[in-house]
């Protein structure tokens, strides 16, 4: 028998193991922070009329990257919406169009009028034009790739960010998961970051994907359930009460990001 005992892995880590593990973490976010100026390589996933001023700058405000959704909105009432985050956060903060909008290109340049620095472009493969546009104007361009084939194509049109998201996001259709997303993709761009999406509640679940490449992730659902958002308590207790095998009738914002990255809540 061996006297050598085993680890126990249940101790709490020394403060040199603390630090190596920060400065691991810090290494796999650097990309994803320095994409989106932020302390985390978290966007808050834009969700119509739920990602508004208030939860935008909520989630700004504590250090990631809040959304503004412009859903179907005017670009009249983006360009108040653009303001009013402003108000409430000097903190970055993007837009995401949906790109089968009729007036996207009017869109884009409410954007770019307001100094956007982050313009997401999702709901399908963005138009070249849109693209261009925005990034002439000085914004950063961020798409979603369903497949490998088509994250090769949007890094060809200019896109300077891509998302992958699962099946798994709340308000998605795409057939397939995460887990296998990340796998035929992850493996193969380095030109630009990568931010996952989909299914993500946990510090330590965002951190395995960091470790397979992704530069960040995306959280959706979670953060409509945090006490900044203005979603109905109802949904918030339908969509993130099983998290937790009990009704969770809100979240807050500070007590996510304190808890990541290693711990879930
Ligand atoms: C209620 C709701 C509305 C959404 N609306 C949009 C949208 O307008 N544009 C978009 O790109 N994604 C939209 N999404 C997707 C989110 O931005 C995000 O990628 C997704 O919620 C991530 O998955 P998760 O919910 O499992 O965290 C929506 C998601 C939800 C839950």
């Amino acid at each position: 028998m061996s006297d050598v005992s085993a680890p126990d892995l249940n101790a709490p880590p020394t403060e040199a193991e603390r630090i190596r593990a920060r400065k691991r973490f810090d290494g796999l976010c650097q990309r994803g922070t320095a994409f989106l100026g932020t302390d985390y390589a978290i966007l808050g996933g834009a969700m119509s009329w739920v990602s508004e001023r208030h939860l935008v700058s909520a989630i700004s405000n504590a250090g990631g990257f809040g959304v503004i959704a412009c859903g179907a909105m005017q670009p009249e009432r983006l360009a108040e919406e653009i303001a009013a985050t402003r108000a409430l956060t000097d903190r970055p903060f993007g837009v995401n169009l949906i790109t089968m909008h009729p007036q996207l290109n009017e869109l884009v340049e409410v954007c770019l009028q307001a100094g956007v620095g982050h313009i997401v472009l999702a709901g399908g493969i963005p138009p070249g034009a849109a693209i261009k546009a925005a990034k002439d104007g000085g914004a950063k361009v961020v798409a979603f790739a369903p497949a490998l084939v088509l994250a090769k194509r949007l890094i060809k049109m200019g896109v300077d960010a891509l998302v992958i998201e699962g099946a798994e996001a709340g308000g998605h259709v795409g057939p397939v998961s995460l887990t296998v997303l990340a796998q035929e993709i992850l493996p193969h761009i380095d030109q630009v970051p990568v931010f996952v999406a989909g299914g993500l509640g946990r510090g330590d679940a965002l951190l395995s994907y960091l470790e397979q490449g992704a530069s960040g992730g995306q959280l959706g659902t979670r953060f409509a359930a945090a006490a900044e958002s203005i979603a109905h308590e109802k949904f918030k207790t339908a969509s993130c009460g099983p998290m937790r095998g009990m009704p969770l009738r809100r979240c807050s914002l500070m007590s996510v990001f304190r808890l990541f990255p290693y711990v879930g809540w």
